[in-house]
């Protein structure tokens, strides 16, 4: 996703947050006005007049006495406060160890790092998905290879994974977009017969689980944002978990200037033991996350609950076909609530037009994510002097790369399909979930006035 692309995505979630829009007041069948006019033609919105639950949530009476402490102390920088953190982190996933980063994105790029995933090296993974997911990719050196959706789970459709290894490909990484698990199961049989490591990006996926197993604990690492619109925000913030002992200590170590740590061990007084940065979480942006840790189960059961409803509402509504969850996933995260639109039902409507209507009527909505597996970026990494250094030729054609990396599926899901709803609205009441789904209904219902 480009820079515009995000911006907007963030945007969408921020106004979202806001609760510049509202639910309802007046159920749609005692007033003609609601249930005829679209909004966007000069009717009543099926909601109006309170906000949608704001994001992200701070209560002073519970939040401040730890982050307080903090603040007073001086300790500002990483110690006791992150290690409490990054403890609760691996219970709370069901993981041995927990290292905090600076954000999700890093936290991938140490991930893929720390495995000595690099140049030469091919990684598996969706178009549909935020930048962060592939740009850790070409950040190591490797290249990226796409591997595209199945539209009714959204997720890395787990049938096309085989036919895209090569003799190149060292890793996958299954991204559990919008919240909503891969199949873990097929993706691990496929890696541990092919030899692959498994990097989950579970950047979206807090607390979502299969089989009661939860995500980021399936591969060899699985890593997390806390990014301020995510449903365990801490404004930044990252993590990885892993059962690996000697992986984790190498990732402490990178995290922390290359210094040594647990079996990344040098000779007593003799420094720097390998190649490292800075990524290190401060002791405030601890006590936040610790706060925030206290919500995430009671929240995470709300939008369960709401997403179910929500779709139970919608699912018979024609041209609209909500995700599908793979038999297995006994959780979601739902970052975000997605579903398909398709404009034949709604007399060819198209789905700009669908949003608009559908903001009008009080339900903020989003199209979600663009064509990754387009955007300049890969061109110009392919182009760039590192790249043509380590590659040969024959592996830098472009053409043949935009070529082989075509994802038609995604294409329809990005350019016409997908409608996103964001996570904060299904912390809403039931009666919120009725209003957003009466608010499609009426779209539906007036879908040919609003075509002109
Ligand atoms: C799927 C996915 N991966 C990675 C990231 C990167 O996380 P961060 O923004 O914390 O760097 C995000 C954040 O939006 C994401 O949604």
């Amino acid at each position: 996703m480009d820079n515009k692309k995000e911006n907007s995505r963030r945007q969408f979630l921020k106004k979202a947050a806001k609760g510049a829009v509202a639910v309802a007041i007046a159920p749609a069948a005692l007033n003609t006005q609601v249930r005829t006019v679209p909004a966007l033609l000069g009717g009543d919105p099926v909601i109006t007049s309170h906000d949608w639950p704001s994001w992200p949530i701070w209560k002073p009476e519970t939040d401040e006495k730890r982050l307080l402490e903090v603040m007073r102390s001086g300790v500002w920088s990483r110690n006791k406060v992150v290690s409490e953190f990054e403890q609760r982190w691996a219970e709370t996933i069901g993981s041995r160890r927990c290292l905090s980063v600076v954000n999700g994105t890093n936290a991938l790029n140490t991930a893929l790092a720390q495995l000595e995933i690099g140049w030469g090296d091919e990684v598996l993974v969706t178009p549909y998905t935020f930048i962060a997911s592939v740009s850790c990719i070409l950040f190591n050196g490797a290249i990226p290879v796409f591997v595209d959706v199945d539209p009714e789970t959204f997720q890395m459709d787990p049938d096309k994974i085989e036919e895209k290894i090569t003799p190149h490909t060292k890793a996958i990484i299954p991204v559990h977009i919008l919240g909503l698990p891969c199949d873990m199961e097929r993706i691990m049989t496929i890696a541990n017969r092919r030899n692959l490591y498994v990097i989950e990006d579970a950047c979206q996926a807090w607390m979502a689980e299969i089989n009661h197993k939860k995500m980021g604990t399936f591969g060899h690492a699985g890593c997390f944002s806390f990014q301020n619109s995510k449903n365990m925000p801490i404004g930044e913030g990252g993590a990885i978990v892993s059962d690996d002992d000697a992986f984790m200590d190498r990732c402490f170590s990178y995290h922390n200037y290359g210094n040594p740590y647990g079996s990344v061990a040098g000779e007593v007084g003799a420094g720097t033991i390998m190649i490292g940065t800075k990524l290190r979480l401060t002791e405030y942006q601890a006590a936040i996350g610790l706060a925030q840790l206290e919500r995430l189960e009671e929240q995470t059961e709300t939008r369960n609950v709401n997403a179910g409803y929500l779709k139970n509402r919608i699912k018979d509504i024609p041209g609209i076909l909500p995700y599908r969850l793979y038999d297995n996933v006994t959780r979601a995260a739902f970052h975000l609530f997605p579903f398909r639109y398709q404009k034949e039902a709604f007399k060819g409507l198209p789905r700009g037009k669908f949003l608009e209507a559908l903001r009008a009527e009080g339900v903020p909505c989003s199209n979600g994510y663009s064509e990754l597996n387009k955007m300049p970026f890969l061109k110009n990494a392919f182009n760039s002097r590192f790249f043509q250094k380590f590659y040969p030729k024959e592996r830098l054609d472009y053409g043949k790369y935009a070529e082989e990396n075509k994802c038609p599926l995604n294409e329809k899901l990005c350019n016409e399909e997908a409608v996103w709803f964001s996570q904060n609205m299904l912390l809403g009441s039931k009666k919120d979930m009725d209003n957003m789904a009466m608010a499609i209904e009426k779209v539906y219902n007036n879908a040919e006035k609003l075509k002109i």
